[in-house]
């Protein structure tokens, strides 16, 4: 195969080497955060192991299957190692990070207990929090500012003092924090002009999840978005991202249901089975499952929920199939489960001659257990792509999304398994090594 010789001297990125300890800031130190930020500390003192996380027990396979060469995700791209990260978060409650996640009831006190000191002294910082966008939580341990300008600057003060503070030599942020109430694109999100004139007006239309961004993108630290919010789904902040040179990616961690959605979907989709509906009902009790009982909180969720099955089924090209797809997501608080959320999905699909069949789903599923090695493995590729010198809209990590940020123009791609393959084939891309196209003709030849 000659003319793909050519295409085999790829050239290798400049990848800033992974030096010193990297700081990693939670926005919001609830169920998510706490649970990923255990497990690592336990994972770092060998009382647990990281699954689910591709950084950490991830094999990529590189050349030709009978080259047998599978290293492991850590060995084949420079990334930071579990020892050198650092924790710092930001809530509205005053709980220390111990406490905190004894109250979100993942974790068994057992598994905490053994990480007692060091987990106790994460106190979160004193949160940038706005009633009007998460109206079931009232915590008092909030900054107060005249403007949204001044929250901003506040923000970017806590990321400069915790970062000489703990000497890290690099810093990356992720939202954990509650789902905001929907929020639309507005004139004050269309340009950083407009965004930054805004936030000195307090307009209503920038929310605090915008500030954080906002704050951390002004100094070129990577930002990723765990929840449907809006937040760097904007051209003002996208401007800023590229105007310094950051990373960003969102929304919404896919985990539980979703995840499955977009496992079974891309199934029924490749065989050309048809479905006529897909009912999803889920229960859950945790302060997520609160905030998203009030309709607005629970509208953004909702959107990124339902965006999934369009581009994974394309009922444009195959209307007979998807055409009359009835989608219903259910979202009920129901206190005594906690964390563990159970959902039912109901399925009707239809194969030759248009007989009808069901599939039935319960997922028994922890939420908070299936998220955490997302915020792992987000945080570090979304430093390998700052020191990459990748900028703006990560879409190769669209696999961790719910609703991918895509370019403009752009549709999202929802299939885990093509998500999966622009992950690895990034990964290849900047290492210098040919991407995998599972093309596999020359083993014929
Ligand atoms: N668990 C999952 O599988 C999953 C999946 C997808 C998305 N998410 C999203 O991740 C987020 C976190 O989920 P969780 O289960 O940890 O929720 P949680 O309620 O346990 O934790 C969120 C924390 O954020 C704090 N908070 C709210 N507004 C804040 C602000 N402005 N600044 C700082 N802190 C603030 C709350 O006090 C709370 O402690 C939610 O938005 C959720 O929708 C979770």
């Amino acid at each position: 195969m000659d003319h793909l010789k050519g295409e085999k001297m790829q050239k290798k990125t400049t990848i800033q080497p992974a030096e010193g300890k990297l700081g990693i800031l939670t926005v919001g130190l609830g169920a998510v955060s706490t649970t990923f930020i255990a497990g690592v500390l336990a994972a770092k003192k060998g009382f647990a192991k990281p699954f689910g996380s591709v950084t950490q027990m991830g094999t990529i396979r590189l050349g030709k299957r009978t080259d047998h060469k599978s290293p492991l995700v850590k060995d084949f791209v420079p990334l930071s190692p579990l020892d050198s990260l650092t924790f710092g978060a930001w809530d509205i409650f005053e709980d220390n990070a111990y406490e905190a996640a004894l109250k979100a009831g993942v974790l068994e006190k057992k598994h905490l207990d053994p990480l007692q000191e060091e987990f106790s002294q994460l106190k979160p910082m004193k949160a940038a929090f706005d009633r009007n966008y998460v109206r079931k939580l009232d915590g008092q341990h909030i900054k107060s500012a005249k403007t949204k300008w001044d929250m901003a600057q506040m923000v970017i003060e806590d990321i400069q003092r915790f970062q000489s503070d703990n000497k890290v030599s690099r810093v990356n942020m992720i939202w954990c924090a509650s789902t905001e109430a929907f929020l639309q694109p507005k004139n004050v999100h269309a340009s950083l002009e407009e965004f930054e004139k805004a936030m000195k007006e307090n307009n209503p239309a920038i929310a605090p999840s915008m500030i954080y961004a906002y704050a951390a993108l002004k100094l070129g630290i990577p930002f990723s978005n765990g929840a449907p919010n809006l937040t760097v789904d904007i051209p003002a902040l996208q401007q800023l991202a590229s105007e310094t040179g950051t990373p960003l990616s969102g929304k919404d961690f896919k985990t539980g249901q979703t995840l499955m959605k977009t496992i079974l979907a891309p199934g029924f989709r490749a065989r050309l089975l048809g479905i006529t509906g897909w009912f999803s009902s889920n229960i859950l009790g945790n302060r997520d499952g609160e905030v998203l009982d009030d309709p607005d909180n629970f509208k953004t969720k909702e959107e990124s929920k339902l965006s999934v099955l369009d581009t994974i089924l394309q009922p444009e090209l195959q209307p007979e199939l998807y055409g009359d797809l009835y989608h219903k997501v259910r979202i009920n608080y129901y206190p005594p489960r906690g964390d563990n959320k159970e959902s039912w999905d109901n399925i009707d699909i239809f194969g030759w001659m248009g007989y009808p069949m069901q599939v039935k789903v319960n997922f028994l599923c922890r939420d908070s257990i299936l998220a955490a090695p997302i915020v792992l493995d987000l945080i570090l590729f979304m430093d390998l792509a700052k020191r990459a010198g990748m900028k703006g809209i990560q879409e190769w990590l669209s696999f961790y999304y719910k609703s991918p940020m895509v370019a403009e123009g752009l549709y999202p791609e929802h299939n885990l398994f093509i998500q999966q393959m622009k992950l690895k084939n990034t990964l290849r891309h900047l290492m210098g090594e040919e991407p995998i196209t599972h093309l596999g003709l020359e083993y014929y030849e």
